[in-house]
């Protein structure tokens, strides 16, 4: 039988951050302590938990702060806002020492290893560099940055500095996502041909750069679904997409009335190579009987066809409840597999990070994949300016199932 085109490709470029990290300069920089003996792979930190601070302590913070708090790998030392007050509200209320209003200071202030960010998009970059030129390492909610150039300039600097540096989102690390994986890479879809994804509600209501320049709905809500397909199909090779503005004027809580630049509608295609494509569409126009709720669990929000099956992900990616899988094998009924979370949880990227500081144990995830996403997006917006296929440049490794 031949295998779907992901899995004989051999062109993939190897992850950008090697596994073993040298410490001794990022101990020279933090003015943390070094280990006795240096490791050359395996656990990073050792002997003590990892020191973490928060930057951004809005909306999403609430999800965070209880599993870093719960993670017994952290130990948390400060938080940070440009809103000082949420700073430090939540230090007073997750127990954290110190609270700051500016990276600056942050950076300045009590020694730490791992800064999780948790900002605005269009501050995701210029902070991620702040703190990777720091030599520290990087937990950053998506995106990296808004385009391939930022992502990889970020790549290269982690590599350079040493560090590591991962990005949200997480959604490869379900055991969804490596049910799905496992079934497309043991051929039961057979020749896998096409998938489609969709992600929408009704959009954020709690702040404006969502609407705003480089903000917009594949960012913050398709960029799930293709990294999910591109971790099943492999990386796109080009893409096509139409994107549009269906509400221009947005109310946002305690700053009233904005006018929408972003898209809020977006439909995007991807050429995964040898024929392979996919489909996305994501949206904050989109009703749902339960909003931003990870949804019942026959909503099929994902689906991959082949030539002998299909599948299907109930719930969305980030939440899911199970794959529901038909093959020729079994007469072509659904049936209900992977329906369980082990462990799984779509915040906690940060803790799974601090973990492979602490054990050496690497998460699914990757920042070269989170770059080609990056990259898709950027691509996205320049076909809808354009009207062009934009071909892309970048690619990654296959997700590590094992
Ligand atoms: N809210 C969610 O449910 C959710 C879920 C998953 C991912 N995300 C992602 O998390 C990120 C944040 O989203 P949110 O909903 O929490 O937004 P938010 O507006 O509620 O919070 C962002 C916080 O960052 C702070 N901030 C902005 N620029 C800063 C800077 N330069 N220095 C320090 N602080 C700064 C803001 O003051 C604000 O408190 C986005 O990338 C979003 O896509 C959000």
């Amino acid at each position: 039988m031949k295998h779907p085109h992901i899995f004989t490709r051999r062109e993939f470029i190897k992850d950008t951050v090697a596994a073993g990290v040298a410490a001794a300069a990022i101990h020279a920089t933090t003015g943390l302590a070094a280990p006795a003996a240096e490791p050359a792979e395996g656990a990073i930190i050792q002997g003590r938990k990892v020191k973490v601070a928060v930057i951004g302590c809005g909306n999403v913070s609430g999800s965070y702060f209880p599993t870093l708090v719960a993670s017994p790998h952290v130990e948390l030392v400060s938080t940070c806002d440009i809103i000082p007050e949420r700073a430090e509200q939540a230090a007073k209320k997750h127990g954290v020492p110190r609270h700051f209003p500016h990276i600056d200071q942050l950076l300045a202030g009590p020694a730490f290893d791992l800064l999780v960010n948790l900002t605005d998009i269009q501050q995701h970059h210029q902070i991620n560099r702040a703190a990777l030129t720091a030599s520290r390492h990087v937990w950053s909610e998506k995106p990296l940055g808004i385009n391939y150039a930022e992502a990889k300039e970020l790549l290269d600097l982690a590599a350079a500095k040493r560090v590591q540096l991962l990005g949200s989102p997480t959604v490869v690390a379900s055991p969804q996502f490596a049910f799905m994986a496992q079934t497309i890479r043991d051929g039961k879809l057979g020749r896998v041909a096409a998938a489609h994804a969709s992600y929408g509600h009704t959009g954020p209501s709690w702040s404006s750069f969502f609407y705003e320049k480089d903000g917009g709905s594949l960012f913050d809500l398709g960029v799930y679904s293709i990294t999910t397909l591109t971790g099943l199909l492999g990386p796109a090779k080009a893409v096509v997409a139409m994107t549009g503005i269906v509400t221009p004027v947005r109310t946002i809580t305690g700053k009233g009335e904005i006018r929408v630049a972003a898209e809020d509608n977006a439909m995007l295609i991807m050429d995964h190579g040898d024929g392979v494509l996919s489909h996305i569409q994501s949206g904050f126009n989109y009703y749902t009987a339960r909003e931003h709720s990870d949804t019942e669990p026959a909503h099929h929000t994902l689906s991959v066809t082949g030539t002998k099956g299909a599948l299907h992900l109930a719930g969305y990616d980030w939440g899911p409840h199970g794959v529901d899988l038909a093959t020729r094998e079994t007469g072509g009924r659904l049936q209900r597999m992977a329906a369980e979370a082990e462990g799984y949880q779509w915040q906690g990227g940060a803790v799974k990070m601090a973990e492979f500081l602490a054990t050496g144990v690497r998460p699914r995830f990757t920042a070269a994949h989170a770059a080609h996403v990056a990259e898709i997006i950027a691509g996205a917006h320049q076909s809808q300016a354009t009207g062009q296929r934009i071909a892309m440049a970048s690619t990654f490794a296959p997700v590590k199932l094992a």
